[in-house]
């Protein structure tokens, strides 16, 4: 199904002109923090952006579907993300209004403990599957208040689903490297036992044996061929945050292969796998399903941002961004939606376990 297809209401994009006074009111709240640019100034930073990449090469035909590595670099485009996500607020969807808290659609299942209804369905299904594997289910009967420790946690929404409605009595401590993301977090899911902390996987700055359960879900590891130097740092950070015994989640879509060299590297630094559940499927049929409510909101991103607004500029502005955004959420239509569809990348879930020093005796 190409994105083309799908024929959507403008009536809800106009209504993003309410939704915009919302949005300049919210960031009243934001001036003072520097990290996060307010309404005006964000506006103006993506104009800077539109003029300088309108004199840009791109190292590839934008029509294909697909963005060089080389034509944006990963933080800024997370940095633009989140504040326009920030920024933007709700927007309406046919399902009611829809914030974009999950950055990736997740995946679809079945017997999702999820209700098929809600609007994060995707989202909250791919974060819930981590916590009803036997293996963690096992765990947490036998740790009732395990603490957890997300790496990349974005704007919070699957911290806050496991903290405040499938494990209350746990503590979870959840890390981005984007202070925006972690403002947001802070902002929309604060609860007693979940912690937002802005900081790098790399070099976590939470002690050493601690966690029972150490979640990743979704955070643009693993993508390349082989092992990168930041791959084995976030593994090596997540054995060391680990209880001997403790479990390590994993969820992503990355390039099949790369499955295979991770769990290698992974079992040559002590920890064992226990479980492998491939989703590719349902993360095909939930972008699909989830396709025209991000057409809505990447529309909705267009009228909001004023630079759609200036004429030549605006429209390759938003042939530009619309591709990128699309093919980061792997949208109907574009190469790393295709990639599924060819299984050369894979949807999966893995449990590891940290050996515990007797079992390494053994080995
Ligand atoms: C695609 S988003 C997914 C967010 C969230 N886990 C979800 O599934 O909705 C990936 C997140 O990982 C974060 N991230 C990537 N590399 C990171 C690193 N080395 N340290 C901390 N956060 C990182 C990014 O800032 C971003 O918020």
């Amino acid at each position: 199904m190409s994105t083309k297809d799908i024929n959507w209401d403008r009536r809800f994009s106009d209504r993003m002109v309410s939704n915009k006074k919302k949005a300049a009111a919210l960031t009243n709240d934001l001036n003072e923090n520097t990290d996060i640019l307010g309404d005006l100034p964000f506006q103006w930073e993506m104009i800077k952006w539109a003029i300088s990449s309108a004199f840009t090469p791109k190292t590839h035909n934008v029509n294909d579907g697909d963005l060089a590595e080389d034509d944006y670099n990963k933080e800024n485009l997370y940095s633009i993300l989140y504040n326009t996500y920030y920024n933007i607020g709700e927007v309406p969807s046919r399902s009611g209004p829809y914030r974009f808290t999950f950055n990736t659609w997740g995946f679809y299942l079945e017997n999702s403990v999820i209700h098929p209804d809600d609007p994060q369905l995707m989202g909250k299904t791919a974060y819930s599957q981590h916590i009803v594997h036997d293996s963690v289910n096992k765990h947490i009967m036998k740790h009732p208040n395990p603490v957890i420790i997300e790496l990349g946690c974005g704007t919070g929404a699957g911290a806050n689903l496991i903290a405040k409605y499938m494990l209350p009595r746990c503590k979870y401590f959840a890390l981005d490297m984007q202070k925006a993301a972690i403002e947001t977090a802070k902002r929309l899911h604060s609860n007693d036992n979940i912690q937002f902390v802005h900081g790098n996987a790399q070099n976590v700055p939470i002690k050493s044996g601690v966690a029972d359960i150490v979640i990743i879900n979704e955070t643009h590891m693993a993508e390349f061929e082989n092992i990168s130097e930041e791959d084995a740092k976030v593994f090596n950070e997540v054995k060391r945050l680990l209880k001997p015994g403790g479990l390590f989640c994993w969820g992503n879509v990355i390039p099949d292969s790369n499955w295979n060299s991770c769990s290698n590297y992974l079992k040559q630094i002590g920890m064992k796998k226990l479980e492998e559940h491939d989703y590719t499927d349902g993360a095909i049929k939930a972008r699909v399903l989830d396709a025209e409510r991000v057409n809505l909101y990447c529309d909705a991103i267009y009228n909001y941002l004023a630079v759609s607004y200036i004429p030549i500029i605006g429209p390759e502005f938003r042939k530009y961004t619309e591709i990128l955004l699309k093919n980061f959420y792997r949208h109907p239509g574009t190469k790393l939606f295709n990639d599924m569809i060819l299984r050369r990348d894979t949807c999966k879930h893995m449990v590891f376990k940290k050996r515990k020093n007797k079992e390494k005796k053994k080995k």
